[in-house]
């Protein structure tokens, strides 16, 4: 077997891991997705040659994007019953952390009804992971919700915000001891944006109002849950999982220089102020930067992603130095990847993104983690199952995984890097 030729240095306790949610792979959910997604499945489907038909591989994907099937989650990779061999996997890899959400639908299916099993079935996923040894990242909020707290009117109304701290406080009570790390929310910004910005997510509602108030509820769910948490006595160490991009000026314009910085302000930084002050650390999710012409964005696009996303996973480290600089906070990633079925790019991705790390902590940033995204092939939202994340392929037909080659190369460097 080759062996990894890489010399990274990077601390014992690191953490190394992969990230889940619960709606994009354990199946049969019921949540205000699930019903939107059988609303729209037929619609979706119609437009996929519209939506999709400019990318590269088109004819790759047009099967799969033009069956109303691919939009509707359903039975996905069946980890709620399948969790074990899931966690294989990341023994696997040599991983020692495992980022997932605990599904609020299914731990309180009707308002103030606790579902016992459900809760028992975290419990149990817990106990799972501590036997492991696996260090768990426990999400809260990942843009889904339980049917009947969407039909209240979900976090657009403030005095909702009770609901989430009150589920918080129930997660905490049955199981707080079994974890240390807690996202409260999964990009807010991601989820406010799409729903009440563009209007592309349920509840599908296109106004700027909503959209700010929405994103300053979800502050106030944060602040609310962090107190709750920290209340609860154990070291716990809370944040929200945060949307990156890195934006840079493709030359040397003033007009370039001033949108980018507006740009990137407006990304992160309008936005973070609101959350950072009752986080311990920053979870960071990195995709994809921005190259900036003028008030335009125009990418280099030299790599794509099965998406059309521009690849620049060594921008990471700039990304890294720059919330550094700002917020001092130690960080987390606690999402990186990309959508490539045919496992081409990978490997290379990870390459680039092993030494933006090492050369951001170089530089002074405190990192205590990897978790990429993602461990599974997953459901992509409005996009559905074709899009391919996952370190592992999984056939949804036989419900088999299947780690891909870059994720086998990465459990070797992984062995190497932790000196197992
Ligand atoms: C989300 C994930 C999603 C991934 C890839 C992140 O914005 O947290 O749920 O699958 O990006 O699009």
């Amino acid at each position: 077997m080759q062996q990894p030729k890489l010399s990274l240095k990077f601390p014992k306790r690191f953490l190394w891991g992969a990230a889940t949610a619960a709606h994009q792979v354990e199946g049969n959910t019921h949540n205000q997705w699930t019903v939107w997604e059988l609303e729209n499945a037929k619609t979706k489907a119609a437009q996929a040659a519209y939506q999709y038909g400019d990318l590269e591989n088109w004819s790759q994907i047009k099967a799969a994007a033009k069956s109303p099937d691919n939009y509707v989650s359903a039975k996905l990779a069946d980890h709620y019953t399948r969790y074990q061999e899931d966690f294989d996997l990341l023994q696997k890899m040599h991983m020692n952390a495992y980022r997932f959400s605990i599904e609020w639908s299914r731990v309180e299916p009707e308002e103030g009804a606790w579902n016992v099993e459900a809760i028992e079935h975290y419990k149990a996923y817990l106990r799972e992971l501590k036997r492991r040894e696996i260090e768990p990242v426990v999400t809260l909020f990942h843009f889904t919700l339980p049917v009947w707290f969407a039909a209240r009117g979900g976090f657009e109304k403030h005095s909702n915000v009770q609901y989430f701290v009150r589920f918080v406080e129930k997660i905490l009570e049955e199981m707080g001891k079994d974890f240390r790390y807690v996202i409260t929310i999964n990009e807010p910004e991601v989820y406010a944006f799409e729903s009440y910005y563009l209007g592309d997510w349920p509840p599908n509602r296109r106004s700027k109002v909503m959209w700010w108030r929405v994103i300053n509820n979800l502050a106030s769910a944060h602040r609310q849950a962090a107190i709750a948490i920290h209340a609860h006595g154990r070291n716990h160490k809370v944040s929200i999982a945060k949307n990156t991009g890195y934006f840079y000026a493709g030359d040397n314009a003033w007009l370039t220089r001033l949108s980018a910085a507006v740009m990137q302000y407006f990304q992160d930084d309008y936005v973070l102020k609101k959350f950072v002050r009752h986080s311990d650390f920053l979870g960071v999710n990195y995709y994809f930067s921005y190259r900036v012409y003028g008030y335009r964005i125009h990418n280099p696009d030299e790599r794509v992603s099965d998406l059309g996303w521009d690849l620049s996973p060594e921008n990471l480290q700039y990304a890294l130095e720059r919330l550094n600089r700002k917020y001092k906070l130690p960080m987390m990633i606690t999402e990186n990847g990309l959508a490539d079925e045919r496992d081409e790019q990978r490997q290379w991705w990870l390459t680039q993104t092993l030494i933006a790390m090492q050369k951001a902590m170089d530089e002074g940033v405190r990192l205590e983690g990897y978790l990429h995204w993602s461990l599974l092939d997953n459901f992509e939202w409005d996009k559905g199952k074709w899009p391919r994340f996952g370190l592992a392929a999984v056939d949804y037909e036989k419900g088999t995984r299947t780690l891909r080659p870059s994720a086998q190369w990465f459990g070797r460097v992984l062995k190497h890097i932790r000196g197992l």
